[in-house]
């Protein structure tokens, strides 16, 4: 079997400084917890960065070794590429646009620059370690312009590409200076594939419009090559999130969370702090929510758990001051003294802490306004294996909502009304309801896996390889 390379910008660990030390922690975000989860049955090499500035070349070289341990293989940025290329293009560019933030898109040619730089910086470290019959795996909106990079230098290679977040429609996707420099980066791909058809149709009337390649099929012939353009749900490593592997016994805060259950219904949300989660939205409902049905007062809690996330770019600074005012004012207003509404805490959590959460929570109420898949909600869902008891609130712009809608109750996350109906429906949900729409959820996510979402992506590939290879 020929052996995968996964290229993401950020590897499965991230290495953080403190007081000196160097300190590695697994990396939050759905592609590094999804694609971390894969069995060793994938002989591989993930080529990324660890998420540290390194200047010292000792220090670099240090880092090299341990990685190299674990099959990971690091590019080093420079402060400016962080600040140009990931904090800049990626995250004050990209993101933003792609989640329908126009408000929020930066058009900086320095940032272009950089993006394009660092893609071929990306390539640099690529092409040390590739082989010919390597399988290549580019991954997400960081990377867009890696996969013609390596064409180029290798016309017969395999090389996948899957974009993890929405892609916009044409009519937004256009606004982009850069538009078909994107496109024709993506375009030195075998295969592209994203989360839901509305995102491929979106990419497919793009690349017509702005390139001229018109799709048979989802096909497109690209000089002798032929791409294939598809959708690919990304799933979950079922079996980690229903049987965790922990110790919930002793871990302190499982205990805590286990206690306060005891006595009050868990709302749950967990997310990255990001203006695309809808998390002041989420915020004022609940207030809306229990100042419209005060019987509730002492008998919910919200625990919010906001992971930190791109804290030096601006939007997410002013969200992360919104979010702070917006609770303690729920609090301040509603709370009483043995009960304080919204739990809210700015932090990740060990997996025993989050599995613990996810199988205590009653409700899960995930309402991001965009978001390209969204795997907590279902890995809350499958934390649910023993028990089957527990409701899924989801918003209709999450990804996972058309593989989830016959199970959760569906809100549009900008309509406070919505979001407090779904609350009181789950509340008053009877057991025997829970358990039916939790089993429909289950029976997917479990055939539906990251396995499965991996080896349907490969399989497609290896297909089209030796298909590309007899037309050259
Ligand atoms: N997660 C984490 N640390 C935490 C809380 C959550 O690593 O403290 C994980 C969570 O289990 C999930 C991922 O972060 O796998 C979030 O993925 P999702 O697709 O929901 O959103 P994204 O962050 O990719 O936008
Ligand atoms: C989303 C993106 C990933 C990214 C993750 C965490 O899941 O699709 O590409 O890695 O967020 O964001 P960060 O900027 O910390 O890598």
């Amino acid at each position: 079997m020929s052996r995968l390379v996964i290229i993401s910008n950020r590897l499965p660990i991230t290495i953080n400084r403190s007081a000196g030390e160097l300190h590695y922690h697994p990396s939050a975000g759905g592609l590094a917890t999804g694609l971390n989860s894969l069995d060793a049955s994938y002989n591989k090499l993930w080529i990324g960065w660890p998420g540290v500035d390194i200047a010292d070349e000792w220090e670099k070289e240090g880092i090299r070794n341990d990685l190299a341990k674990r099959s990971l293989a690091p590019v080093f940025l420079t402060e400016r590429e962080i600040d140009l290329y990931y904090e800049g293009f990626s995250n004050k560019t990209i993101w933003p646009h792609f989640h329908y933030f126009t408000e929020y898109t930066a058009y900086n040619d320095d940032m272009w620059d950089a993006y394009q730089e660092v893609n071929f910086k990306f390539f640099q470290e690529t092409e040390k370690h590739l082989r010919e019959d390597d399988m290549v795996w580019v991954h997400d909106y960081q990377l867009m312009l890696l996969p013609a990079l390596i064409r180029a230098k290798f016309p017969n290679i395999s090389i996948g590409f899957f974009l993890h977040i929405p892609f916009p429609s044409y009519e937004v996707f256009r606004i982009l200076p850069w538009r078909k420099q994107i496109l024709d980066g993506l375009l030195g791909s075998d295969q592209i594939g994203f989360h839901t058809f509305g995102y491929m149709r979106h990419f497919l009337s793009a690349a017509y419009r702005i390139t001229g390649h018109e799709h048979k099929f989802g096909r497109l012939q690209i000089d002798e090559r032929e791409v294939n353009v598809d959708v690919f749900p990304m799933g979950i490593n079922y079996d980690k999130y229903a049987h965790p592997d922990v110790d919930a016994a002793s871990d302190q805060s499982s205990g805590e969370i286990r206690r306060l259950h005891a006595s009050r219904k868990i709302v749950l949300s967990v997310d990255r702090l990001d203006y695309t989660k809808g998390i002041p939205h989420r915020v004022r409902a609940f207030g809306r929510f229990i100042r419209n049905n005060p019987e509730y007062i002492g008998k919910v809690n919200l625990i919010m758990i906001v992971v930190p996330s791109r804290a030096n770019v601006d939007q997410y600074q002013s969200l992360k001051a919104e979010v702070d005012v917006l609770v303690s004012q729920v609090n301040s207003e509603y709370g009483t003294f043995d009960w304080m509404p919204i739990h809210y805490y700015y932090r990740s959590l060990n997996f025993a802490a989050l599995t613990t959460l996810y199988k205590e929570a009653d409700i899960a109420l995930i309402t991001p306004l965009r978001d390209g898949m969204n795997l907590v909600a279902k890995e809350y869902i499958a934390a649910k294996e023993d028990s089957k008891e527990g409701v899924l609130i989801l918003s209709e712009m999450a990804g996972a909502v058309y593989e989830l809608n016959d199970g959760a109750i569906t809100v549009n996350p900008q309509s406070h009304q919505d979001i407090e109906e779904a609350l009181l429906e789950a509340l008053e949900m009877s057991p025997e309801e829970q358990r039916s729409r939790m089993e429909l959820m289950q029976e997917k996510l479990k055939q539906y896996d990251v396995k499965h979402w991996a080896a349907t992506f490969i399989k497609e590939q290896h297909k089209l390889k030796d298909k590309n290879k007899m037309a050259n």
